[in-house]
């Protein structure tokens, strides 16, 4: 009898504890836990029925799913077409179904091993009836080692051991819905970003990147994008902002050139006016004092916070401000960040006016990345 008055079953001695089988000390456990086993029944007490086949088979199938959905998932993350293509361009029905078939196949996935464990516990898991008086304070050595053995008792009772067909089955699920999941980390290392650095398309260049020393001139989008509208200083008030894109004489009969320009992430520019007053007070960067062209100042629209589009600019406080997060960022000093989460400066593309046409080009390329912070960015 013990202190609060309830029974307590007899304890075993070192001896008789070293001779007690796996099944002994699960009975044991309970009873020193205060449990009382009420119904244990069998599901499958007769083994090896057509329903219990079936009931195996099921489980195994959603298991099966899961690890077919999961490779699928792998597959298409890898190496499904998921550039660009314009809608009236072939390849547009198989680069629209990039992210559906990612969504699909990964929830899929995971759905399965759900319902697989789902099926698993209800199918083949003694539903048991217990009731247990608890009590306070920490385990002591007898009651770790009998838990485990009751665990251990519950796993030989619910016959996975004995099911193989399940164990593969599940084994293959979770481990390839598993592996799905550390494709993320991994798929950088096989899709090099930096395969084509010195490129346009390399993660330290954007569109306006003049190949073979080709003038990128400035252009407007005027919603059509075979439309090609190119901007000069008398196309904007003092005070003004227009959002520009790059252009190349050479893409002027290219339809895919010519939208791709418009819709590529990183070529968005404002392309600023300052009023004259306020151009007198500006704060130019190191090494960028020659970026401007009198009172136009272009700026990179891709936030250094997080890259949403920074589309406002606050004509009376030459603020340019960021939606997403509400950075602010100073046009009148080089575009650095006086408010909000962003910590850089945006990124200002050098420009001129061509002599012969009078038309906006960019000098060169911006001469850092635009946009958020990556692994190998210093600044
Ligand atoms: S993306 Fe611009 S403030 Fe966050």
């Amino acid at each position: 009898m013990s202190a609060d008055g309830k029974d307590k079953p007899e304890l075993p001695t070192e001896a008789e504890l070293a001779e007690m089988d796996r099944d002994e000390l699960a009975t044991l456990g309970m009873k020193l836990d205060g449990v009382e086993l009420v119904e244990y029944p069998d599901p499958w007490p007769v083994k090896g029925t057509r329903a219990e086949k079936r009931a195996e088979r099921a489980v195994a199938l959603w298991f099966a799913i899961a690890a077919l959905s999961g490779l699928a998932f792998l597959v298409a993350f890898l190496w499904w077409p998921w550039k660009y293509v314009a809608p009236n361009e072939s390849g547009y029905f198989a680069y629209s179904l990039y992210t559906p078939v990612l969504g699909f196949t990964l929830g899929l996935s995971i759905v399965a091993v759900g319902v697989g464990v789902m099926m698993y516990t209800k199918k083949f898991v003694p539903h048991e009836v217990a009731v247990q008086e608890r009590h306070d304070g920490g385990s002591s050595e007898l009651d770790k080692k009998t838990i485990v053995a009751q665990l251990s008792h519950s796993g030989t009772n619910s016959t996975i051991a004995r099911r193989s067909m399940i164990k593969r089955a599940a084994g293959a699920g979770v481990g390839v819905v598993g592996l799905a999941a550390t494709v993320f980390p991994i798929a950088g290392l096989v899709r090099n970003p930096h395969a084509k650095a010195d490129g346009k398309d390399g993660v330290w260049h954007t569109g306006w990147k003049s190949e073979n020393g080709e003038r990128v001139f400035l252009r407007r989008n005027t919603g059509n994008p075979h439309d090609v509208v190119l901007v000069k200083p008398g196309d904007l008030d003092a005070g003004s902002m227009e959002t520009v894109f790059p252009f190349r004489k050479s893409e002027e009969h290219d339809q895919h050139a010519l939208s791709q320009a418009l819709k590529r992430g990183d070529n968005p520019v404002m392309l600023i006016r300052l009023r004259t007053e306020d151009a007198r007070k500006v704060v130019k960067h190191e090494g960028q004092e020659d970026f401007n062209y009198g009172d136009f100042y272009a700026y990179t629209k891709i936030c250094s916070h997080l890259g949403c589009p920074t589309s406002l600019y606050e004509q009376r406080t030459n603020r340019i401000l960021c939606p997403c997060h509400q950075s602010q960022f100073d046009a009148l000093e080089y575009a650095k960040p006086i408010f909000g989460p962003a910590t850089r400066k945006l990124a200002q593309l050098p420009i001129a006016v061509d002599e012969e046409t009078g038309y906006f080009y960019a000098r060169s390329d911006f001469i850092e990345a635009v946009g958020p912070a990556f692994w190998e960015r210093k600044s």
